[in-house]
């Protein structure tokens, strides 16, 4: 009998197998000597697709090839050592293979019965690292998941729970007044989707101003919800960033965390990438008082450096997920049902998943704790370079972190602070092909060029080559 399509012969499994694992070390070792972005052209890309009516099969070899060579030319690559960009690292090598392992055992992370490693894996994983963030391990509680979008909803569902119990049953309608949460005008915009997801729509978030350092001002937070209050809102949540996205800027955590206390709101902070500082001693200091937060989003898909998404939400409330996501229902698996075990189906957003924390249990197994701080060390140590050698080749770091995360304007050029100009150096390191950077505004005004170190990999030399196209930029653009 012939190998049905779906599964394919042995043979040519043997060389598919093959064929892939050359591509992945080639593409983990080559990367570097290749540019960093793509041709922006989406013509192109159509008509390579458009070869794929699907009427005739192809090879799996040469689809194989197909999609290696499309990746290759038509990807800004992320784990290249010169993309310093928006947090997307250079995967590990075990997370790699953790994620072809997930594909191939699909484990289905819904109920307990079908998949007791891999949960039990994820709960252990949430254990160890909430007690990084100074959670006792006996009674945290978290859930995996696709990424820090999916977290921060989770946060703002879980404070909306906890605040009013009846909005589970009856909606957001059925509340006596308009709740609201607070934001510094830095936060990421997840936090306003998932005000809309919740249905209190993006007007709930009530944003509050920064201090000179980019950090929430917890006086103006505190005036802010007197006022509310005053005008019969119900404030509900308060939402800490540790590492904004623009500068990388660590909001007091413990002077917001007293707010909260005093206000009796739930306090999430949102680490998703800065919350990786908790890994390393002498960096954990920065995120003091983040143990007071009732939940904390980290993405293990940022700093931790797993392949996408591993999102995780903590939270010091044992019982407030199964509160949120509880739902009765007939026909899930139930042979573990008297046992004390957790249904992840019962405990987050999703159904139906796919095991997250297996790349990030494989890598932090072969890492170990040490492992990770020295890379996570090397990487605050290339962004004080980055910071150095910017200064000194006439840029002007305007950010003050120690995060490795440079926002910087051109000193040399009477237009320097211009975001048309600022725009224009951007759009010209990246149409180099030798690196990539980004542009940003401040506060939500005062226009940057941002570049973050996100790879383990990135050396002195990388640092080098990125401030060499800068100053092609600024010389082509004199
Ligand atoms: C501080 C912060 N929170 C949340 C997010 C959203 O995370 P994700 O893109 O994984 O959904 C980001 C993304 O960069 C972020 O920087």
């Amino acid at each position: 009998m012939a190998a049905p399509p779906l599964m394919l012969d042995a043979e040519t499994r043997a060389r598919l197998w093959r064929q892939l694992v050359k591509a992945i070390e080639t593409y983990a070792t080559k990367v570097e000597a290749g540019r960093v972005t793509p041709p922006l052209d989406p013509a192109r890309v159509r008509a390579m697709l458009a070869r794929f009516d699907f009427s005739a099969p192809v090879e799996a070899l040469e689809a194989l090839d197909f999609l290696v060579e499309g990746l290759w030319e038509f990807q800004t690559h992320t784990p290249h050592p010169r993309y310093y960009g928006l947090f997307n690292p250079a995967p590990t090598t075990m997370g790699i293979a953790g994620d072809a392992l997930v594909a191939a055992f699909n484990p289905q992370l819904a109920a307990w019965s079908h998949s007791p490693l891999a949960i039990e894996i994820e709960q252990h994983l949430v254990r160890a690292l909430g007690a990084r963030f100074g959670y006792d391990p006996a009674h945290c509680d978290g859930t995996f998941a696709s990424g820090g979008m999916e977290a921060n909803h989770t946060a703002v569902l879980t404070a909306l729970v906890q605040a009013f119990p009846e909005f589970s049953r009856l909606g957001v309608h059925a509340l006596a007044a308009q709740p609201v949460l607070y934001v510094s005008a830095e936060a990421h915009h997840s936090l306003l989707k998932a005000a809309r997801l919740c249905g209190l729509g993006t007007d709930a978030v009530h944003v509050i101003p920064v201090d000179e350092s980019l950090r929430m001002d917890p006086e103006a937070l505190a005036s802010r919800i007197a006022r509310d209050r005053g005008q019969g809102f119900a404030p509900f949540l308060v939402a800490a960033t540790a590492g904004t996205t623009s500068a990388g800027a660590i909001d007091p955590l413990p002077a917001i965390a007293e707010v909260a206390a005093r206000e009796k709101l739930w306090l999430h902070v949102d680490a998703a990438w800065g919350g990786a500082a908790a890994l390393v001693p002498e960096l954990r200091p920065l995120l003091d008082g983040i143990e007071q937060a009732d939940s904390i989003t980290f993405d293990a898909h940022k700093w931790l450096s797993v392949p996408m998404g591993a999102g995780i939400y903590f939270t010091r409330h044992r019982d407030i997920l199964d509160r949120a996501f509880r739902i009765a229902e007939t026909y899930m698996p139930r042979e573990a049902a008297e046992l004390d075990v957790l249904n992840p189906f019962m405990h987050s957003i999703q159904w139906s998943r796919r095991a997250i924390g297996l790349k990030v249990f494989l890598s932090l197994a072969v890492a170990g704790w040490e492992g990770y701080a020295a890379a996570i060390r090397h990487m605050v140590a290339m962004g004080g370079l980055l910071r150095e050698q910017l200064e000194a080749s006439g840029w002007q770091v305007v950010n003050k972190t120690p995060l490795p995360l440079c926002c910087f304007v051109d000193q040399r050029h009477a237009e320097g602070r211009s975001a048309a100009y600022l725009h224009a150096v951007a759009m010209n390191v990246v149409g180099s092909g030798k690196a990539w950077i980004s542009t940003s505004r401040l506060a939500g005004s005062v226009p940057v060029l941002r570049a973050c170190i996100t790879n383990y990999r990135t050396t002195a030399d990388d640092i080098a080559a990125l401030i060499g196209a800068l100053e092609e930029a600024r010389g082509q653009l004199r």
